[in-house]
């Protein structure tokens, strides 16, 4: 079974990837946040991003999000040109601002768009392709044509959240839609929703053991160690898990305190988002007083009550 570490928008950057790879091993893979197009260029952010996705450790596929035939064509000769042999592709995200514009899961159930993916797809048979999406937009029914499209492609994988646009992160899973798009794919199927523990992905697995590989996004922001645990086949005890998030934590702090110019207010809005969703693991005492620390003394007092 193949663990993937999800790209999370504001969490999983550069830094972020590299040293939690350091901290628990590099027994997985990862992603760039979505990288997009802006005035016919990606952003200066973003092409930092996928630069450092180039380094082999740890290993990292750059994710586009498009509209159009143009954006993604644009977008994969922006990264064969700077060395990438594998790339992701985005139909799945379904923050309004990108859906809005045509992008993320806006994108599954629009012919032109799926045909685009498959015409670019075609025209770079040098490079690894792989999907991440939803089951839809609106409906959870939008897969069938995306997946028809995607069978007659060989992909890297083909990554499925259970889930359409307007669910947003929350809500019944749409599991029984995912079986029957596991049924039909031909291309390997990376499940991807709500695992918080390595019981959950067993459980994920017991279910569907025809999956290629298991995703998780906020399960291993809250619980770094989650995906080594699944490795491993043993849960760590709480001390042990509490005690290398801390290192990781501190680690990824000194990362940010060297290298960002904007000072304490630029580095604690970089480093609080660490805690988002690690209320279980931590307290909900020093998660509270993490979230309300308005300098950073009072962040290092809170981040002290762990
Ligand atoms: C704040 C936030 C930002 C996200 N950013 C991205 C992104 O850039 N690209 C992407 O494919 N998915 C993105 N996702 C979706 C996750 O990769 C993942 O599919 C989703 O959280 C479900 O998996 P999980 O239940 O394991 O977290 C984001 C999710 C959240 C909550």
């Amino acid at each position: 079974m193949k663990y993937y570490f999800a790209p999370v928008q504001g969490h999983t950057d550069a830094a972020y990837r590299q040293v939690h790879s350091e901290i628990y091993g590099n027994n997985t893979e990862y992603f760039t946040p979505f990288l997009r197009l802006e005035k016919d260029e990606l952003r200066k952010k973003d092409l930092k991003d996928a630069q450092a996705a180039l380094v082999p450790e740890p290993s990292t596929l750059p994710q586009v999000i498009f509209r159009d035939f143009n954006e993604l064509s644009k977008l994969v000769n922006i990264l064969k040109d700077s060395g990438h042999g594998r790339i992701n592709i985005n139909m799945g995200c379904p923050f309004p601002l990108q859906t809005a514009r045509g992008r993320g899961a806006a994108t599954i159930a629009r012919k032109e768009c799926v045909d685009a993916v498959a015409d670019v797809i075609s025209k770079n048979p040098d490079i690894l392709f792989s999907v991440k999406m939803r089951l839809g937009f609106k409906d959870e029914n939008e897969w069938r044509y995306l997946i028809d499209v995607l069978n007659s492609l060989t992909l890297d994988h083909v990554a499925v959240h259970p889930r359409i646009a307007t669910d947003q992160y929350s809500g019944e899973l749409r599991l029984h839609q995912f079986r029957e798009l596991l049924n039909v794919s031909s291309n390997p199927i990376v499940y991807n929703g709500e695992i918080r523990t390595p019981e959950d992905a067993s459980q994920v697995m017991r279910e569907f053991p025809e999956i290629a590989g298991i995703m998780i996004g906020r399960g291993v922001l809250g619980r770094p160690s989650l995906i080594t645990e699944c490795i491993e086949g043993a849960e760590w005890d709480a001390t042990r898990r509490k005690e290398m998030m801390l290192r990781f934590h501190d680690a990824l702090f000194n990362v940010y305190q060297d290298t960002l110019i904007g000072g304490d207010h630029q580095i604690l809005s970089k480093i609080q988002p660490f805690w988002e969703y690690a209320e279980g693991e931590i307290g909900r005492k020093a998660y509270k007083a993490i979230h309300k620390a308005s300098n950073m003394a009072k962040y290092e007092t809170a981040v002290a009550m762990i």
